[in-house]
This record gives C-alpha cells, sequence and structure tokens, in this order.
C-alpha cells in the first residue's frame, strides 16, 4: 500500500507550482466515451481508463496539498444512459472502492458523496456508505464524488430544507444556503477543470462555481495525467483573482 507524501515547497517550486494552491478543485471527467471510440472499443472500457486516470489525480492533489477534490461521476441525466452502461458504471464504483479504500484510509483521505444515494443498487450504495462512514473522521484530503448529482436538484433540496425552519426571510443568508448543500463541509470552489473540450458547466456546482476559475482542456479524462493537472495548476496560478473587487 503506497503511503502519499506531501510534496515540499522547494519540490512545487521546481514544478513551477510557487504561487498559493487551491484549495477546492472540482474536475468533470469527461471523454471517457470518445476516448474508447476513438480505440474501437465500448464506452465501458472508457470509463474503465477513467477509473484508472482518477487513481492517480486523488494521490496527486493529496500530495500537492489540495484540501478537497470534488469530482463529477454520475449526473442525474446520467440515468439515461443505456442501461448497460449505467450497470457498468455502478460496477466501476464499486470496485474502485474495493480496491482502493485501504490506501485511502491510510493516507487519511475523506470519502464525501455529493447527491441522493438512494436509487442506487444496494450493494453499491452499501459500498459508498461504507467508505463514508469508514473515513469520516479523517482530516486529510475531502475527496467528494458527485453521484446522482445535479446542481439544481442540490439547490432545489436546500431550499426546501431552508423552508422547513420557518425562518424570518431576513435570517435566509447566502451562508446559510451554502450550509445546506452537500458542499458544507468543503472549502470555497477555487477551480473547475473540464476535460475533452466541452466548454459548459453541466449542472455542476452551480452556486459553489460562483468566483471559480476554469480551466479548460483537450485532453480526454483517460489520458489526463499528474502532468496535465499540474498543467492546470499553473494555469490557476497565472489567474488574478479578483472577486468583484479591483485589484492593482
Ligand atoms: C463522462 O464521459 C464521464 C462519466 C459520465 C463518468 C465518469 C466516471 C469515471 C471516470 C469512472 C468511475 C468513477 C469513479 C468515481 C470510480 P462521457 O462518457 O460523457 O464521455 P463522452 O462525452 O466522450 O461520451
Amino acid at each position: 500500500m503506497k503511503i502519499y507524501e506531501r510534496y515540499t515547497d522547494v519540490e512545487l517550486a521546481a514544478m513551477g507550482l510557487p504561487g498559493e494552491m487551491p484549495k477546492h478543485v472540482a474536475i468533470i471527467m469527461d471523454g471517457n466515451g470518445r476516448w474508447a471510440k476513438q480505440r474501437l472499443m465500448p464506452r465501458s472500457f472508457g470509463h474503465r481508463a477513467g477509473m484508472e486516470a482518477l487513481h492517480d489525480i486523488v494521490r496527486e492533489a493529496h500530495c500537492l496539498g489540495i484540501k478537497a477534490l470534488t469530482v463529477y461521476a454520475f449526473s442525474t441525466e446520467n440515468w439515461q444512459r443505456p442501461v448497460q452502461e449505467v450497470n457498468a458504471l455502478f460496477g466501476l464504483l464499486t470496485e474502485y472502492f474495493e480496491k482502493e479504500i485501504d490506501e485511502l484510509d491510510a493516507n487519511g483521505v475523506r470519502i464525501v458523496t455529493l447527491g441522493d444515494l438512494e436509487p442506487f443498487p444496494p450493494k453499491v450504495k452499501a459500498c459508498m456508505l461504507s467508505a463514508i462512514e469508514r473515513t469520516k473522521d479523517n482530516d486529510g484530503l475531502h475527496f467528494c464524488i458527485a453521484i446522482n448529482y445535479g446542481s439544481r436538484a442540490e439547490i432545489l433540496r436546500a431550499v426546501r430544507n431552508i423552508s422547513k425552519l420557518g425562518l424570518d426571510e431576513k435570517d435566509i443568508t447566502e451562508e446559510l444556503v451554502s450550509d445546506n448543500l452537500y458542499t458544507r463541509e468543503q472549502p470555497e470552489l477555487d477551480l473547475i477543470i473540464r476535460t475533452a473540450g466541452e466548454q459548459r458547466l453541466s449542472n455542476f456546482l452551480l452556486w459553489q462555481a460562483a468566483y471559480a476559475e476554469f480551466v479548460f482542456t483537450d485532453v480526454c479524462w483517460p489520458d489526463f495525467s499528474i502532468d496535465e493537472f499540474r498543467k492546470c495548476i499553473v494555469e490557476y496560478m497565472k489567474r488574478t483573482r479578483r472577486f468583484g473587487k479591483v485589484v492593482e
């Protein structure tokens, strides 16, 4: 089992990453299907390669000192895909946790899910719940997996929960809405990466993205290497974040 080491400041500088590390990075892992098609293989082959790419990126996020990594694994719209593909994705999710949980736990990674786990087959749900429970007190990287996730559904759920509190209008604040989202325990979102060339959010973290930086890359997710990940962080570090203010 591999124990992940944090990079030192000297190592980070040598990688061209001397700036402030984003605390929370989210990734839209797109292009598995196209990657498989280019190889005349079924889409599930691309998802498997995507799962393998994820292994390295989670470890790298930890080593870079990122506090939270959120990945879009299955959207509320993905149920409309062919049943074989949906089942293949469920199989991979279960396989991922069965294979990776010991290493993730040993490295202090905390597993968090975003989305409603209720509609999943019992085995998939049990596997996710057990990973969440086992790692709930870990204080390392928050590895957040959006499954059966849609940002509009998340915001609607928050609004419904808040409406039950019987509050005065003035007590309904942005902070209260944030506290009712799945990401309530993660730092503000700094960076969203989307692979495979599309430049849209696809119902992902709409509220949280208010001041996030976006980096798009043409690389399909299965080819998204540690080097590509570092390039995205370098790009992020070049940006001037103004948060609506004037920055000299
Ligand atoms: C988008 O590519 C990708 C997905 C819908 C699934 C992502 C899943 C994985 C990376 C594997 C398993 C995940 C975990 C957390 C273990 P696409 O199929 O839409 O690609 P396309 O746009 O090229 O068709």
